[in-house]
Protein backbone atom coordinates (compact mmCIF):
# COMPACT_ATOMS: atom_id res chain seq x y z
CA UNK A 1 0.00 0.00 0.00
CA UNK A 2 1.28 3.75 -0.58
CA UNK A 3 2.18 5.47 1.96
CA UNK A 4 -0.70 8.07 3.33
CA UNK A 5 0.11 11.51 4.25
CA UNK A 6 -2.48 13.18 6.64
CA UNK A 7 -2.96 16.67 6.54
CA UNK A 8 -1.86 16.69 10.13
CA UNK A 9 1.96 14.97 9.07
CA UNK A 10 1.72 17.82 6.39
CA UNK A 11 1.26 20.37 8.72
CA UNK A 12 3.99 18.81 10.94
CA UNK A 13 6.59 18.23 7.87
CA UNK A 14 5.93 22.03 6.39
CA UNK A 15 6.30 23.73 10.07
CA UNK A 16 10.31 21.99 10.09
CA UNK A 17 10.90 23.91 7.41
CA UNK A 18 10.47 27.31 9.05
CA UNK A 19 12.61 27.01 12.14
CA UNK A 20 11.51 29.99 14.08
CA UNK A 21 7.59 28.46 13.68
CA UNK A 22 5.85 27.84 17.09
CA UNK A 23 3.45 25.87 15.62
CA UNK A 24 0.41 28.53 15.69
CA UNK A 25 -0.28 28.64 12.46
CA UNK A 26 -0.42 24.73 12.27
CA UNK A 27 -2.77 24.47 15.51
CA UNK A 28 -4.73 26.92 13.51
CA UNK A 29 -5.32 24.92 10.63
CA UNK A 30 -5.96 21.87 12.43
CA UNK A 31 -8.70 23.82 14.28
CA UNK A 32 -10.11 24.52 10.93
CA UNK A 33 -9.60 20.74 9.32
CA UNK A 34 -11.69 19.73 12.83
CA UNK A 35 -14.52 22.27 12.28
CA UNK A 36 -14.94 21.34 8.58
CA UNK A 37 -15.35 17.56 9.56
CA UNK A 38 -17.79 18.29 12.06
CA UNK A 39 -19.42 20.15 9.01
CA UNK A 40 -19.27 17.87 6.57
CA UNK A 41 -20.41 15.05 8.49
CA UNK A 42 -23.97 17.23 9.04
CA UNK A 43 -23.83 18.33 4.94
CA UNK A 44 -23.49 14.51 3.89
CA UNK A 45 -26.69 13.66 5.89
CA UNK A 46 -28.46 16.77 5.73
CA UNK A 47 -31.23 15.01 3.74
CA UNK A 48 -32.43 12.93 6.78
CA UNK A 49 -32.48 15.36 9.61
CA UNK A 50 -34.26 18.38 10.03
CA UNK A 51 -31.57 20.96 9.04
CA UNK A 52 -32.41 21.90 5.42
CA UNK A 53 -33.86 24.79 4.00
CA UNK A 54 -33.96 28.73 5.68
CA UNK A 55 -33.61 29.35 8.87
CA UNK A 56 -35.99 32.16 8.66
CA UNK A 57 -33.46 35.04 9.39
CA UNK A 58 -31.33 37.09 6.93
CA UNK A 59 -27.53 37.91 7.23
CA UNK A 60 -25.89 41.27 7.05
CA UNK A 61 -26.17 41.08 3.46
CA UNK A 62 -29.56 40.70 3.69
CA UNK A 63 -29.42 37.80 2.67
CA UNK A 64 -31.79 34.41 3.70
CA UNK A 65 -29.83 32.52 6.33
CA UNK A 66 -30.07 28.30 5.68
CA UNK A 67 -30.45 26.34 8.77
CA UNK A 68 -26.64 24.97 7.98
CA UNK A 69 -24.89 28.43 7.75
CA UNK A 70 -25.77 28.82 10.84
CA UNK A 71 -24.56 25.50 12.29
CA UNK A 72 -21.39 25.55 10.00
CA UNK A 73 -20.68 29.56 11.56
CA UNK A 74 -20.95 28.50 14.89
CA UNK A 75 -19.02 25.24 14.32
CA UNK A 76 -16.02 27.14 12.63
CA UNK A 77 -16.70 30.14 15.68
CA UNK A 78 -16.45 27.84 18.34
CA UNK A 79 -13.77 25.34 16.88
CA UNK A 80 -11.47 28.30 16.83
CA UNK A 81 -12.24 30.13 20.30
CA UNK A 82 -11.59 26.52 21.73
CA UNK A 83 -8.40 26.24 20.05
CA UNK A 84 -7.04 29.62 21.34
CA UNK A 85 -4.52 30.71 18.35
CA UNK A 86 -6.53 33.26 16.86
CA UNK A 87 -7.84 36.72 18.53
CA UNK A 88 -10.49 37.68 15.73
CA UNK A 89 -12.80 36.07 13.43
CA UNK A 90 -14.53 37.71 10.54
CA UNK A 91 -17.36 35.79 9.56
CA UNK A 92 -19.89 36.77 6.27
CA UNK A 93 -22.69 35.62 8.47
CA UNK A 94 -21.87 38.25 11.01
CA UNK A 95 -22.09 42.26 11.34
CA UNK A 96 -19.16 42.94 13.50
CA UNK A 97 -15.63 40.90 14.03
CA UNK A 98 -16.02 38.21 16.66
CA UNK A 99 -13.41 39.04 19.72
CA UNK A 100 -12.17 36.16 20.84
CA UNK A 101 -12.03 37.16 24.94
CA UNK A 102 -10.39 33.52 26.37
CA UNK A 103 -7.06 34.53 28.41
CA UNK A 104 -4.86 32.51 25.84
CA UNK A 105 -6.86 33.59 22.51
CA UNK A 106 -6.53 37.37 23.73
CA UNK A 107 -2.78 37.24 22.99
CA UNK A 108 -2.57 35.51 19.84
CA UNK A 109 -1.44 36.16 17.09
CA UNK A 110 -3.70 35.44 14.25
CA UNK A 111 -6.64 36.64 12.68
CA UNK A 112 -9.58 34.47 10.54
CA UNK A 113 -11.82 35.63 8.24
CA UNK A 114 -14.19 33.13 7.01
CA UNK A 115 -16.98 32.36 4.73
CA UNK A 116 -18.61 29.16 6.61
CA UNK A 117 -20.87 27.92 3.68
CA UNK A 118 -20.11 29.15 0.45
CA UNK A 119 -23.42 28.54 -2.13
CA UNK A 120 -25.51 27.83 1.01
CA UNK A 121 -28.87 27.96 -1.18
CA UNK A 122 -27.53 24.81 -3.12
CA UNK A 123 -27.67 22.73 -0.30
CA UNK A 124 -31.57 21.70 -0.61
CA UNK A 125 -30.63 20.22 -4.22
CA UNK A 126 -27.50 18.48 -2.64
CA UNK A 127 -25.19 20.22 -5.09
CA UNK A 128 -21.63 21.12 -3.37
CA UNK A 129 -21.11 23.82 -0.79
CA UNK A 130 -17.83 24.82 0.23
CA UNK A 131 -15.89 26.84 2.81
CA UNK A 132 -13.68 29.47 2.21
CA UNK A 133 -11.37 30.80 4.85
CA UNK A 134 -8.44 33.44 5.26
CA UNK A 135 -5.21 33.74 7.74
CA UNK A 136 -3.95 37.14 8.73
CA UNK A 137 -1.52 37.26 11.00
CA UNK A 138 -2.21 40.60 13.79
CA UNK A 139 -0.52 43.89 12.84
CA UNK A 140 1.00 44.49 16.31
CA UNK A 141 1.89 42.39 19.19
CA UNK A 142 1.75 45.09 21.88
CA UNK A 143 -2.23 46.28 21.59
CA UNK A 144 -5.38 44.00 21.35
CA UNK A 145 -6.55 43.24 17.65
CA UNK A 146 -9.42 45.85 16.36
CA UNK A 147 -11.02 45.86 13.26
CA UNK A 148 -7.55 47.49 11.30
CA UNK A 149 -5.87 43.53 11.76
CA UNK A 150 -9.07 42.86 9.31
CA UNK A 151 -8.91 45.11 6.76
CA UNK A 152 -5.48 44.20 5.65
CA UNK A 153 -5.13 43.67 1.82
CA UNK A 154 -5.38 40.40 0.61
CA UNK A 155 -1.30 40.61 -0.07
CA UNK A 156 -0.83 40.02 4.12
CA UNK A 157 -2.87 36.65 3.85
CA UNK A 158 -0.52 34.35 5.80
CA UNK A 159 -2.59 31.50 4.53
CA UNK A 160 -5.76 31.11 2.89
CA UNK A 161 -7.91 27.78 1.71
CA UNK A 162 -11.39 26.24 1.24
CA UNK A 163 -13.05 22.74 2.06
CA UNK A 164 -15.13 21.47 -0.83
CA UNK A 165 -18.39 19.40 0.82
CA UNK A 166 -18.89 17.52 -3.17
CA UNK A 167 -18.61 14.01 -4.00
CA UNK A 168 -16.18 13.77 -2.01
CA UNK A 169 -14.74 16.29 0.36
CA UNK A 170 -11.46 17.97 -0.34
CA UNK A 171 -9.45 20.48 2.05
CA UNK A 172 -7.04 22.69 -0.34
CA UNK A 173 -4.89 25.36 1.20
CA UNK A 174 -1.72 27.64 0.47
CA UNK A 175 0.19 29.45 3.16
CA UNK A 176 1.78 31.33 0.24
CA UNK A 177 4.18 28.11 -1.05
CA UNK A 178 2.23 26.37 -3.55
CA UNK A 179 -1.44 24.65 -2.79
CA UNK A 180 -2.10 21.32 -1.94
CA UNK A 181 -5.14 19.46 -2.01
CA UNK A 182 -6.05 16.68 0.58
CA UNK A 183 -9.25 14.84 0.18
CA UNK A 184 -10.93 13.62 3.37
CA UNK A 185 -11.30 9.50 3.73
CA UNK A 186 -14.23 8.74 5.84
CA UNK A 187 -13.16 5.29 6.96
CA UNK A 188 -10.16 6.66 9.20
CA UNK A 189 -11.60 10.48 9.38
CA UNK A 190 -8.39 12.16 8.08
CA UNK A 191 -7.83 14.83 5.20
CA UNK A 192 -5.02 12.68 2.81
CA UNK A 193 -2.57 14.39 0.39
CA UNK A 194 -4.34 13.51 -2.64
CA UNK A 195 -3.05 16.56 -5.06
CA UNK A 196 0.58 17.74 -4.34
CA UNK A 197 1.45 21.38 -5.48
CA UNK A 198 -1.73 21.56 -7.57
CA UNK A 199 -1.51 23.80 -10.91
CA UNK A 200 -4.11 25.48 -12.61
CA UNK A 201 -3.43 25.25 -16.37
CA UNK A 202 -2.85 28.79 -18.10
CA UNK A 203 -5.13 28.07 -20.51
CA UNK A 204 -8.62 26.39 -19.96
CA UNK A 205 -11.78 25.36 -22.30
CA UNK A 206 -14.60 26.82 -19.38
CA UNK A 207 -15.91 29.65 -18.41
CA UNK A 208 -17.81 30.30 -15.35
CA UNK A 209 -20.34 32.65 -15.24
CA UNK A 210 -24.12 33.38 -14.70
CA UNK A 211 -25.16 34.08 -18.24
CA UNK A 212 -28.48 34.28 -16.86
CA UNK A 213 -27.45 38.37 -15.87
CA UNK A 214 -26.55 39.03 -19.33
CA UNK A 215 -28.59 41.83 -20.16
CA UNK A 216 -27.08 43.53 -17.19
CA UNK A 217 -23.42 42.56 -17.58
CA UNK A 218 -20.89 45.11 -18.78
CA UNK A 219 -19.71 45.26 -22.34
CA UNK A 220 -16.64 43.89 -22.48
CA UNK A 221 -17.99 41.03 -20.29
CA UNK A 222 -20.59 40.71 -23.18
CA UNK A 223 -18.37 40.70 -26.01
CA UNK A 224 -15.79 38.35 -23.76
CA UNK A 225 -19.10 36.02 -23.75
CA UNK A 226 -19.41 36.11 -27.17
CA UNK A 227 -15.60 35.52 -27.74
CA UNK A 228 -16.05 32.07 -25.56
CA UNK A 229 -18.79 30.88 -28.04
CA UNK A 230 -17.06 32.04 -31.36
CA UNK A 231 -15.34 28.65 -33.20
CA UNK A 232 -11.60 29.35 -34.11
CA UNK A 233 -9.44 26.21 -34.23
CA UNK A 234 -6.96 27.38 -32.94
CA UNK A 235 -7.78 28.34 -29.67
CA UNK A 236 -10.36 24.93 -29.01
CA UNK A 237 -13.11 27.48 -29.12
CA UNK A 238 -16.23 27.62 -28.82
CA UNK A 239 -15.22 26.74 -25.00
CA UNK A 240 -17.53 25.02 -22.79
CA UNK A 241 -19.99 27.03 -20.07
CA UNK A 242 -20.14 25.16 -16.55
CA UNK A 243 -21.58 27.13 -14.14
CA UNK A 244 -22.64 26.04 -10.21
CA UNK A 245 -23.51 28.84 -8.19
CA UNK A 246 -20.86 27.63 -5.37
CA UNK A 247 -17.69 29.78 -6.20
CA UNK A 248 -15.95 26.68 -4.15
CA UNK A 249 -17.30 24.18 -6.70
CA UNK A 250 -17.42 26.30 -9.90
CA UNK A 251 -13.47 27.16 -8.74
CA UNK A 252 -12.00 24.13 -7.59
CA UNK A 253 -13.20 22.58 -11.16
CA UNK A 254 -11.43 25.17 -13.03
CA UNK A 255 -8.14 25.06 -10.76
CA UNK A 256 -8.07 21.60 -11.52
CA UNK A 257 -9.27 21.29 -15.73
CA UNK A 258 -8.82 24.58 -16.59
CA UNK A 259 -10.84 27.84 -16.51
CA UNK A 260 -12.28 31.08 -15.81
CA UNK A 261 -14.53 32.24 -13.28
CA UNK A 262 -16.21 35.36 -13.69
CA UNK A 263 -18.79 37.55 -11.03
CA UNK A 264 -19.02 41.15 -13.00
CA UNK A 265 -20.58 44.36 -11.43
CA UNK A 266 -23.79 44.95 -12.86
CA UNK A 267 -26.01 48.63 -13.14
CA UNK A 268 -27.57 47.18 -9.93
CA UNK A 269 -25.20 45.92 -8.03
CA UNK A 270 -21.95 48.22 -9.06
CA UNK A 271 -19.50 45.93 -6.99
CA UNK A 272 -20.25 42.75 -7.89
CA UNK A 273 -21.52 40.06 -5.80
CA UNK A 274 -18.82 38.38 -4.11
CA UNK A 275 -16.90 39.63 -0.62
CA UNK A 276 -13.62 40.58 -0.73
CA UNK A 277 -12.64 39.19 2.28
CA UNK A 278 -14.35 36.31 2.77
CA UNK A 279 -14.40 35.09 -0.96
CA UNK A 280 -12.12 36.48 -3.08
CA UNK A 281 -9.03 37.47 -1.95
CA UNK A 282 -8.86 33.63 -0.47
CA UNK A 283 -9.36 32.44 -3.33
CA UNK A 284 -7.01 35.24 -5.62
CA UNK A 285 -4.08 33.88 -2.78
CA UNK A 286 -5.06 29.88 -3.89
CA UNK A 287 -5.87 30.52 -7.51
CA UNK A 288 -2.63 32.67 -7.69
CA UNK A 289 -0.03 30.48 -5.99
CA UNK A 290 -1.87 27.95 -8.46
CA UNK A 291 -0.32 29.79 -11.47
CA UNK A 292 -3.21 31.23 -11.87
CA UNK A 293 -4.62 35.60 -12.08
CA UNK A 294 -7.46 36.78 -9.86
CA UNK A 295 -8.35 40.81 -11.08
CA UNK A 296 -11.28 43.21 -10.61
CA UNK A 297 -11.13 43.28 -14.30
CA UNK A 298 -8.68 45.89 -14.04
CA UNK A 299 -6.54 45.54 -10.47
CA UNK A 300 -5.22 42.56 -8.76
CA UNK A 301 -7.63 41.38 -6.00
CA UNK A 302 -5.05 41.18 -3.61
CA UNK A 303 -4.07 44.47 -3.58
CA UNK A 304 -7.57 45.76 -3.67
CA UNK A 305 -7.74 48.43 -0.66
CA UNK A 306 -10.63 46.78 1.90
CA UNK A 307 -12.65 49.61 3.55
CA UNK A 308 -14.84 47.53 5.15
CA UNK A 309 -15.95 44.35 6.63
CA UNK A 310 -18.37 42.66 4.02
CA UNK A 311 -17.29 44.89 1.04
CA UNK A 312 -17.59 43.38 -2.21
CA UNK A 313 -15.81 43.20 -5.31
CA UNK A 314 -16.28 42.22 -9.63
CA UNK A 315 -13.74 38.88 -9.62
CA UNK A 316 -11.92 37.90 -12.72
CA UNK A 317 -10.12 34.43 -11.59
CA UNK A 318 -8.63 31.39 -13.09
CA UNK A 319 -6.15 30.42 -16.20
CA UNK A 320 -3.78 33.14 -16.67
CA UNK A 321 -4.46 33.52 -20.41
CA UNK A 322 -7.93 33.48 -20.04
CA UNK A 323 -8.16 35.98 -17.24
CA UNK A 324 -5.67 38.02 -19.35
CA UNK A 325 -8.01 37.77 -22.58
CA UNK A 326 -10.89 38.82 -20.21
CA UNK A 327 -9.82 41.67 -19.40
CA UNK A 328 -8.32 42.98 -23.09
CA UNK A 329 -12.26 43.35 -23.85
CA UNK A 330 -13.00 44.95 -20.79
CA UNK A 331 -10.23 47.81 -21.18
CA UNK A 332 -11.55 48.03 -25.26
CA UNK A 333 -14.65 48.69 -23.88
CA UNK A 334 -13.61 51.26 -21.26
CA UNK A 335 -14.60 54.54 -22.55
CA UNK A 336 -18.70 53.16 -22.24
CA UNK A 337 -18.90 51.47 -18.84
CA UNK A 338 -15.43 50.52 -17.42
CA UNK A 339 -14.48 53.12 -15.12
CA UNK A 340 -13.19 53.35 -11.75
CA UNK A 341 -12.39 55.27 -8.44
CA UNK A 342 -9.50 56.07 -6.97
CA UNK A 343 -9.66 53.37 -4.82
CA UNK A 344 -10.43 50.68 -7.32
CA UNK A 345 -14.38 50.74 -6.71
CA UNK A 346 -16.29 50.68 -10.09
CA UNK A 347 -17.89 53.55 -10.94
CA UNK A 348 -21.16 52.74 -12.93
CA UNK A 349 -20.98 55.35 -15.39
CA UNK A 350 -22.76 55.04 -19.07
CA UNK A 351 -24.40 52.14 -21.61
CA UNK A 352 -23.76 48.67 -20.90
CA UNK A 353 -25.23 47.27 -23.72
P1 LIG B 1 -22.93 32.45 -0.20
O1 LIG B 1 -23.74 31.19 -0.21
O2 LIG B 1 -21.76 32.38 0.74
O3 LIG B 1 -23.75 33.70 0.02
O4 LIG B 1 -22.22 32.62 -1.62
C1 LIG B 1 -22.95 32.41 -2.80
C2 LIG B 1 -22.15 32.99 -3.90
C3 LIG B 1 -21.14 32.07 -4.55
O5 LIG B 1 -20.93 30.85 -3.96
C4 LIG B 1 -21.66 31.86 -5.94
O6 LIG B 1 -20.61 31.83 -6.83
C5 LIG B 1 -22.58 33.02 -6.15
O7 LIG B 1 -23.04 33.39 -4.90
C6 LIG B 1 -23.71 32.67 -7.04
O8 LIG B 1 -24.45 33.82 -7.27
P2 LIG B 1 -25.61 33.87 -8.37
O9 LIG B 1 -26.71 33.01 -7.86
O10 LIG B 1 -25.97 35.33 -8.44
O11 LIG B 1 -25.02 33.37 -9.65
MN1 LIG C 1 -20.00 32.60 -0.33
MN1 LIG D 1 -21.75 31.87 2.87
Amino acid sequence: MSKVTTLGQFIIEKQADFPYAKGELSRLLRDIAIAGKTVNREVNKAGLMDILGKAGSSNIQGEDQQKLDIYANEQFISALTSGGECCIVASEENEDIIRIGSAVAKNAKYIVAIDPLDGSSNIDVNVPVGTIFSIYRKLSPERDADISDVLQSGTAQVAAGYIIYGSSTMLVYTTGNGVNGFTLDPSIGEFCLSHPQMRIPCDGRIYSINEGNYIHFPKGVKQYIKYCQEEDQLSQRPYMSRYIGSMVADIHRNLIKGGIFIYPYTASAPNGKLRLVYECNPMAFIIEQAGGRATNGKDRIMGLQVNELHQRTPVFIGSRNMVMQAEHFLQDAIDLSFNYNENSAFIYSADTH
